[in-house]
Parts: C-alpha cells; sequence; structure tokens
C-alpha cells in the first residue's frame, strides 16, 4: 500500500517538474514557481513514505517501469497553462480521496504510519485549493470534480 502512495508521490514530482519547466508566457512565468514548490512538496512527501516503509521492513520500489503502473495517479503532460491546472487539480483530489481511504483504513492499525498519511492527505488539500483558485485566477472552469 505505501509502495503506491510513493509511486503517486514520484510521478506528482516528474508531473510538477514537466509543468515548472514548460510553463512560459506571462501567466506562465507567474505560476511555473508554484509548479516548482509543488513538486518540492510531493518529492518530500515521497521521502517521507519511502522511509516509513524502510523503518517497516520493506523496501521503498524506485523502480521506473513500475511506478507509473503503480501510481494513484496519471502522467499528463498538458498543452496549455489551463490544463496542466486542470490535470494538476484532477490529481490532487485522486490524492486526497485515496489517502482518505488509507486514513480510514488505517484508523485501528498503525498510528505512525497514519500519521505520515494525515500530514500528506494535509497538503494535498491545499494543494487542491491552491489549484483551484490558480484555474479560476487563469480562466480554466473547474471540470475536475
Ligand atoms: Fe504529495
Ligand atoms: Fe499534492
Amino acid at each position: 500500500m505505501l509502495n503506491e502512495v510513493l509511486a503517486t508521490e514520484l510521478v506528482c514530482v516528474l508531473r510538477y517538474m514537466r509543468h515548472y519547466y514548460v510553463a512560459d508566457g506571462t501567466d506562465g512565468e507567474m505560476i511555473k514557481g508554484k509548479f516548482l514548490e509543488y513538486a518540492n512538496e510531493e518529492r518530500d512527501h515521497s521521502d517521507r513514505v519511502a522511509r516509513r516503509i524502510v523503518q517497516l521492513g520493506g523496501e521503498p520500489d524506485l523502480n521506473p517501469d513500475i511506478l507509473s503502473k503503480r501510481s494513484h495517479t496519471d502522467y499528463v503532460e498538458g498543452n496549455s497553462l489551463v490544463e496542466m491546472l486542470k490535470e494538476d487539480l484532477v490529481a490532487e483530489r485522486i490524492a486526497v480521496a485515496s489517502y482518505q481511504e488509507i486514513i480510514a483504513w488505517l484508523e485501528h492499525g498503525d498510528p505512525t504510519t497514519r500519521r505520515v498519511m494525515e500530514g500528506l492527505l494535509a497538503d494535498e488539500e491545499e494543494h487542491a485549493d491552491d489549484l483551484r483558485s490558480l484555474l479560476a485566477n487563469f480562466g480554466g472552469e473547474d471540470t475536475a470534480n
């Protein structure tokens, strides 16, 4: 289960890095700092999850051939800034939903893992919230529901 979370986080790192590199134009320049910030936060999430896997005696699976198949979210490049924001919002909402599910499942289980997941969930909710307002500011319609 944690290796699925790890894969999800790493796919999110890559998607945000891609969006950071390609965002251009006036709007893109304004927003790319956000993409970089999210990429760094997802990278920090992947770190927390990988450490927890090791603490539990498991092995973090970083095999790139496996990551995209195991991830809860998709790697979507997006052809415009609005498309990128939409895809990011979709991905964040998927992460929020699946982390909520995992936390509920862990209710009577391992409290440390649950706390790790609660930390991730709080950040993903913030990302989704930010993205929703960014999307609105840049004229995109929120169709990601
Ligand atoms: Fe994350
Ligand atoms: Fe996120």
